[in-house]
């Protein structure tokens, strides 16, 4: 016997480098949650290459919604509205997700909720089996943002930010340092991995002092820079896990004393840093996503969709992405 029909939300996330689409309930259960990183592609480059991208998301965007749609065996005619990342991000990436929800939307009568990607990452807190109910203080860490939050409600118009990077962002910071160090891109999980093998104590690198809530991890690099120079090749390979180590807990202090400072009765991480290891075990009090929800996916679109205005089937032909917020 057929159960009752759940009526849910279609995400489609294509801002970088990751293809992702998902279904999500009302409710915030995850129906499907499909990505498929472009990593490999990127990697030869050392960074995300944003015309390749483009290209690639043009490729992968139909078959990775209609696995989506496959695994929540949900059809298009059983969804209520379509959710898009329509920025901050890669323009020409955006805009291949955002044309196909206008088409998909247009063709099926359906409302379009555009999501700000940064509202997604908050929003993958609000997913089934772990909702959070605001308010809360959160880190959003990832590869483009560093931002301190102070979340009152669901909707993105409910968070204030509190503080955020004055040079680069703290995934940034990370895949900058795996650079230095030789690792593959993306490099903020292989520092995480060579970290574990390696002394944090072994180099003093600076936490830099910014006044009030923001983050500034320019000097850091810079410091992981000098300390590579003064190596051979030979001592590089002996010394890396520690330089890892050491470049690692540098980062995570800064994070760590900024959220804290912030206060708030519960603490909260998100974004593709808040998938590292060190991070997580040093705020064990904070709530954080699972790993999978913490970089890029489209469940956490689809959950900002939740809370966010739909524009009704028609209106929203002209709508457009953008880079950096307005
Ligand atoms: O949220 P995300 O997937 O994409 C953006 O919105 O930018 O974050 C990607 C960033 C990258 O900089 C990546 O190196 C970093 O998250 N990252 C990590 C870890 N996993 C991903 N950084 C530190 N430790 C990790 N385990
Ligand atoms: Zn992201």
């Amino acid at each position: 016997m057929e159960g009752p029909r759940v009526a849910g939300i279609l995400g489609i996330e294509t801002s970088c480098d990751e293809t992702a689409a998902a279904v999500v309930t009302h409710r915030g259960e995850i129906l499907s949650n499909v990505v498929s990183s472009q990593a490999d592609l990127h990697r030869q480059f050392g960074g995300v290459v944003p015309e390749l991208a483009s290209r690639r998301h043009l490729e992968l965007i139909s078959p990775v919604i209609r696995e989506a749609l496959d695994e929540a065996a949900t059809p298009l005619g059983d969804l209520d509205a379509i959710a898009v990342t329509t920025g901050p991000g890669l323009i020409g990436a955006l805009l291949v997700g955002l044309s196909a929800a206008k088409g998909l939307a247009w063709g099926r009568g359906l409302p379009l909720v555009p999501v700000n990607h940064l509202h997604g990452h908050v929003a993958s807190l609000f997913l089934e089996p772990h909702d959070l109910e605001p308010p809360f203080t959160c880190l959003l860490a990832s590869g483009g943002h560093t931002l301190l939050l102070d979340v009152r409600g669901r909707r993105w118009e409910e968070m204030e930010v509190l503080g955020t990077t004055l040079d680069d962002a703290a995934g940034e910071a990370f895949d900058k340092g795996a650079r230095l160090l030789g690792l593959p891109y993306p490099g903020g999980a292989e520092v995480d991995r060579l970290a574990k093998e390696g002394d944090p104590a072994a180099y003093a690198f600076p936490v830099a002092r910014v006044p009030g809530l923001d983050f500034s991890f320019s000097g850091l690099k810079t410091a992981l820079l000098y300390a590579v120079r003064g190596l051979s090749p030979a001592e590089l390979d002996e010394r890396r896990a520690d330089l890892a180590a050491s470049y690692q807990r540098a980062i995570v202090r800064a994070l760590v004393e900024r959220i804290e400072a912030a206060g708030g009765e519960r603490l909260a991480i998100v974004g593709g840093v808040a998938a590292n290891s060190e991070l997580r075990a040093s705020l064990p009090e904070a709530h954080a996503a699972p790993l999978r929800l913490c970089t890029d996916n489209a469940a956490m679109i689809a959950s900002a969709g939740r809370y966010s205005a739909h524009v009704p089937a028609g209106e929203y032909l002209a709508l457009d992405a953008f880079a950096s917020a307005p």
